[in-house]
Protein backbone atom coordinates (compact mmCIF):
# COMPACT_ATOMS: atom_id res chain seq x y z
CA UNK A 1 0.00 0.00 0.00
CA UNK A 2 1.42 3.15 -0.73
CA UNK A 3 0.69 6.57 1.21
CA UNK A 4 -2.90 7.38 1.79
CA UNK A 5 -4.22 10.88 0.14
CA UNK A 6 -6.05 13.04 2.80
CA UNK A 7 -8.97 15.27 0.78
CA UNK A 8 -10.23 18.21 3.19
CA UNK A 9 -13.86 18.79 2.08
CA UNK A 10 -16.97 20.10 3.17
CA UNK A 11 -18.26 22.25 -0.03
CA UNK A 12 -19.30 25.00 1.73
CA UNK A 13 -17.42 28.07 2.03
CA UNK A 14 -15.78 29.23 5.17
CA UNK A 15 -15.99 26.52 7.23
CA UNK A 16 -12.56 26.01 8.22
CA UNK A 17 -11.29 23.47 5.22
CA UNK A 18 -7.94 25.39 4.46
CA UNK A 19 -6.96 25.97 8.41
CA UNK A 20 -7.39 21.89 8.66
CA UNK A 21 -5.78 22.00 5.71
CA UNK A 22 -2.91 23.94 7.44
CA UNK A 23 -2.84 21.81 10.09
CA UNK A 24 -2.72 18.63 8.44
CA UNK A 25 0.02 19.39 6.37
CA UNK A 26 2.38 20.68 9.79
CA UNK A 27 0.73 17.40 11.69
CA UNK A 28 2.14 14.76 8.98
CA UNK A 29 5.67 17.08 8.57
CA UNK A 30 5.77 16.44 12.18
CA UNK A 31 5.50 13.10 12.17
CA UNK A 32 8.77 13.12 9.66
CA UNK A 33 6.35 12.16 6.61
CA UNK A 34 6.90 13.29 3.01
CA UNK A 35 4.00 15.57 1.43
CA UNK A 36 2.74 16.51 -1.90
CA UNK A 37 0.04 19.06 -1.72
CA UNK A 38 -2.81 19.29 -4.36
CA UNK A 39 -4.78 22.96 -4.17
CA UNK A 40 -7.42 22.70 -6.40
CA UNK A 41 -8.53 25.86 -4.98
CA UNK A 42 -7.41 27.58 -7.96
CA UNK A 43 -9.15 30.94 -7.54
CA UNK A 44 -8.24 31.71 -3.62
CA UNK A 45 -5.14 29.32 -3.33
CA UNK A 46 -4.40 30.24 0.37
CA UNK A 47 -2.80 26.96 1.31
CA UNK A 48 -0.63 26.65 -1.83
CA UNK A 49 0.91 30.21 -1.29
CA UNK A 50 1.84 29.17 2.34
CA UNK A 51 2.90 25.34 1.65
CA UNK A 52 2.87 24.99 -1.97
CA UNK A 53 6.78 25.72 -2.02
CA UNK A 54 7.67 23.42 0.52
CA UNK A 55 5.36 20.89 0.18
CA UNK A 56 5.70 20.56 -3.98
CA UNK A 57 1.98 22.09 -4.43
CA UNK A 58 0.60 21.49 -7.51
CA UNK A 59 -2.67 23.64 -8.94
CA UNK A 60 -5.55 21.52 -10.18
CA UNK A 61 -8.77 22.78 -10.89
CA UNK A 62 -11.47 19.39 -9.94
CA UNK A 63 -14.14 21.52 -11.86
CA UNK A 64 -12.95 20.56 -15.20
CA UNK A 65 -12.00 16.14 -16.27
CA UNK A 66 -8.68 17.09 -17.09
CA UNK A 67 -7.85 18.21 -13.30
CA UNK A 68 -8.96 14.76 -12.00
CA UNK A 69 -7.26 13.31 -14.67
CA UNK A 70 -3.87 14.83 -13.36
CA UNK A 71 -4.74 14.29 -9.88
CA UNK A 72 -4.74 10.78 -10.14
CA UNK A 73 -1.55 10.84 -12.47
CA UNK A 74 0.40 12.53 -9.93
CA UNK A 75 -0.88 10.38 -7.09
CA UNK A 76 0.56 7.15 -9.49
CA UNK A 77 3.73 8.55 -10.34
CA UNK A 78 6.62 6.69 -9.13
CA UNK A 79 8.26 9.69 -7.66
CA UNK A 80 5.57 10.37 -5.49
CA UNK A 81 4.80 6.58 -3.79
CA UNK A 82 6.39 7.52 -0.77
CA UNK A 83 4.00 11.30 -0.18
CA UNK A 84 1.08 11.32 1.50
CA UNK A 85 -1.13 13.40 -0.57
CA UNK A 86 -2.93 16.42 0.78
CA UNK A 87 -5.97 17.63 -1.04
CA UNK A 88 -7.47 21.07 -0.40
CA UNK A 89 -10.90 21.58 -1.90
CA UNK A 90 -12.63 25.14 -2.58
CA UNK A 91 -16.12 26.18 -2.03
CA UNK A 92 -18.66 24.40 -3.62
CA UNK A 93 -16.76 21.91 -5.30
CA UNK A 94 -19.34 19.05 -5.24
CA UNK A 95 -20.45 19.73 -8.88
CA UNK A 96 -17.34 18.68 -9.88
CA UNK A 97 -17.14 15.33 -7.53
CA UNK A 98 -20.46 14.41 -8.78
CA UNK A 99 -19.07 14.52 -12.15
CA UNK A 100 -15.92 13.13 -12.41
CA UNK A 101 -15.73 11.53 -8.54
CA UNK A 102 -15.77 8.11 -9.95
CA UNK A 103 -12.49 8.51 -11.72
CA UNK A 104 -10.95 8.96 -8.71
CA UNK A 105 -13.29 6.48 -6.78
CA UNK A 106 -12.04 3.34 -9.54
CA UNK A 107 -8.67 4.04 -9.40
CA UNK A 108 -7.82 3.66 -5.85
CA UNK A 109 -7.26 0.42 -5.74
CA UNK A 110 -4.91 0.43 -8.57
CA UNK A 111 -3.26 3.57 -7.00
CA UNK A 112 -2.92 1.24 -3.69
CA UNK A 113 -3.86 4.40 -2.08
CA UNK A 114 -6.36 5.11 0.60
CA UNK A 115 -8.58 7.79 0.04
CA UNK A 116 -9.43 9.87 3.58
CA UNK A 117 -11.88 12.19 3.48
CA UNK A 118 -11.85 14.90 6.53
CA UNK A 119 -15.56 16.77 6.28
CA UNK A 120 -15.45 19.84 7.44
CA UNK A 121 -18.64 21.38 8.82
CA UNK A 122 -19.74 24.42 10.52
CA UNK A 123 -23.44 24.16 12.73
CA UNK A 124 -25.91 24.48 9.40
CA UNK A 125 -27.41 21.68 7.89
CA UNK A 126 -26.51 21.99 4.45
CA UNK A 127 -22.64 21.05 5.69
CA UNK A 128 -24.85 17.37 6.09
CA UNK A 129 -26.85 17.60 2.74
CA UNK A 130 -23.32 18.26 0.89
CA UNK A 131 -21.86 15.23 2.84
CA UNK A 132 -24.29 12.99 1.65
CA UNK A 133 -24.16 13.87 -2.06
CA UNK A 134 -20.21 13.62 -1.57
CA UNK A 135 -20.19 9.59 -0.61
CA UNK A 136 -22.49 8.93 -2.85
CA UNK A 137 -19.91 10.12 -5.21
CA UNK A 138 -17.03 8.80 -3.47
CA UNK A 139 -18.39 5.50 -1.89
CA UNK A 140 -14.88 3.90 -1.79
CA UNK A 141 -13.25 7.17 0.29
CA UNK A 142 -13.71 6.43 4.25
CA UNK A 143 -14.92 9.74 5.41
CA UNK A 144 -14.58 11.46 9.08
CA UNK A 145 -16.68 14.57 10.04
CA UNK A 146 -14.91 17.30 11.59
CA UNK A 147 -17.24 19.61 13.83
CA UNK A 148 -14.61 23.07 13.76
CA UNK A 149 -14.56 24.25 17.30
CA UNK A 150 -14.25 27.59 15.54
CA UNK A 151 -18.32 27.53 15.65
CA UNK A 152 -18.97 26.26 18.71
CA UNK A 153 -17.96 23.59 21.33
CA UNK A 154 -18.93 19.93 20.16
CA UNK A 155 -22.14 19.84 22.14
CA UNK A 156 -23.30 23.32 20.18
CA UNK A 157 -23.41 20.58 17.03
CA UNK A 158 -26.66 19.61 17.83
CA UNK A 159 -27.65 18.88 14.70
CA UNK A 160 -25.02 16.59 13.44
CA UNK A 161 -25.00 14.88 16.96
CA UNK A 162 -28.08 13.58 16.86
CA UNK A 163 -28.36 13.03 12.79
CA UNK A 164 -28.63 10.05 10.37
CA UNK A 165 -25.92 11.04 8.83
CA UNK A 166 -23.46 10.70 11.63
CA UNK A 167 -24.81 6.88 12.26
CA UNK A 168 -23.87 6.16 8.82
CA UNK A 169 -20.82 7.80 8.73
CA UNK A 170 -19.43 5.93 12.22
CA UNK A 171 -21.48 2.77 10.70
CA UNK A 172 -18.53 3.34 7.94
CA UNK A 173 -15.52 3.58 9.88
CA UNK A 174 -15.50 7.39 9.98
CA UNK A 175 -14.71 9.32 13.26
CA UNK A 176 -17.06 12.48 14.15
CA UNK A 177 -14.06 14.34 15.04
CA UNK A 178 -13.62 18.08 16.80
CA UNK A 179 -11.17 20.42 15.29
CA UNK A 180 -9.39 22.79 17.74
CA UNK A 181 -10.33 27.06 17.83
CA UNK A 182 -7.21 28.76 17.70
CA UNK A 183 -7.14 32.27 19.15
CA UNK A 184 -8.35 34.76 16.68
CA UNK A 185 -5.22 36.98 16.61
CA UNK A 186 -2.81 33.90 15.78
CA UNK A 187 -5.30 32.90 12.59
CA UNK A 188 -5.24 36.59 11.36
CA UNK A 189 -1.67 36.71 11.91
CA UNK A 190 -1.14 33.21 9.65
CA UNK A 191 -3.61 34.07 7.36
CA UNK A 192 -2.54 37.48 6.49
CA UNK A 193 1.61 36.97 6.45
CA UNK A 194 0.63 33.30 4.48
CA UNK A 195 3.65 31.66 7.44
CA UNK A 196 3.58 28.37 8.67
CA UNK A 197 2.41 26.87 11.31
CA UNK A 198 6.05 25.44 11.68
CA UNK A 199 7.70 28.83 11.00
CA UNK A 200 5.07 30.60 13.42
CA UNK A 201 6.20 28.00 16.01
CA UNK A 202 9.42 29.56 16.13
CA UNK A 203 9.04 32.96 14.98
CA UNK A 204 6.35 34.57 17.32
CA UNK A 205 6.37 36.27 20.32
CA UNK A 206 6.18 33.88 23.38
CA UNK A 207 2.35 34.04 24.44
CA UNK A 208 1.66 33.54 20.73
CA UNK A 209 3.84 30.48 20.67
CA UNK A 210 2.30 29.30 24.01
CA UNK A 211 -1.17 29.20 22.05
CA UNK A 212 -0.25 27.78 19.04
CA UNK A 213 1.14 24.98 21.19
CA UNK A 214 -1.92 24.71 23.36
CA UNK A 215 -3.74 24.31 20.08
CA UNK A 216 -1.17 22.41 17.58
CA UNK A 217 -1.42 19.49 20.50
CA UNK A 218 -5.10 19.75 20.18
CA UNK A 219 -5.11 19.26 16.69
CA UNK A 220 -2.87 16.14 16.83
CA UNK A 221 -5.02 15.04 19.02
CA UNK A 222 -7.24 14.70 16.96
CA UNK A 223 -5.50 13.65 13.43
CA UNK A 224 -4.14 10.89 15.68
CA UNK A 225 -7.13 9.48 15.42
CA UNK A 226 -7.83 9.30 12.07
CA UNK A 227 -3.73 8.45 10.39
CA UNK A 228 -3.48 5.41 9.41
N1 LIG B 1 -10.34 26.46 14.11
C1 LIG B 1 -10.30 27.78 13.84
N2 LIG B 1 -9.84 28.64 14.76
C2 LIG B 1 -9.81 29.98 14.52
N3 LIG B 1 -10.20 30.55 13.39
C3 LIG B 1 -10.69 29.74 12.44
C4 LIG B 1 -10.76 28.32 12.60
N4 LIG B 1 -11.30 27.81 11.48
C5 LIG B 1 -11.54 28.83 10.66
N5 LIG B 1 -11.18 30.00 11.22
C6 LIG B 1 -11.33 31.35 10.65
O1 LIG B 1 -12.27 31.29 9.59
C7 LIG B 1 -11.70 31.80 8.40
C8 LIG B 1 -12.10 30.91 7.24
O2 LIG B 1 -11.41 29.68 7.37
P1 LIG B 1 -10.83 28.92 6.10
O3 LIG B 1 -10.22 29.88 5.15
O4 LIG B 1 -9.99 27.81 6.61
O5 LIG B 1 -12.18 28.37 5.49
P2 LIG B 1 -12.39 27.67 4.08
O6 LIG B 1 -13.45 26.64 4.29
O7 LIG B 1 -11.09 27.21 3.54
O8 LIG B 1 -12.95 28.88 3.21
P3 LIG B 1 -13.07 28.96 1.61
O9 LIG B 1 -14.33 28.23 1.28
O10 LIG B 1 -13.14 30.41 1.36
O11 LIG B 1 -11.85 28.30 1.03
C9 LIG B 1 -10.20 31.85 8.62
O12 LIG B 1 -9.62 32.95 8.02
C10 LIG B 1 -10.03 31.90 10.10
O13 LIG B 1 -9.97 33.24 10.51
MG1 LIG C 1 -10.16 27.47 1.68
Amino acid sequence: MSKPIYLVGGSKGGVGKSMVTMALIDYLKDKGESVLLIETDTSNPDVWKTYGSESNGELVNLEEADGWINLINICGEDKNKESTIVINTRAANNQGVQKYGETLNSTLEELGRKLIALWVINRQRDSLELLKDFREALPNALVHVVRNGYFGEEIKYQLYNGSKIRGTVEKNGGKSLTFPDIADLLADEIYTNRITISKASVDMPIGNRAELKRWKSLACAMFNEVAI
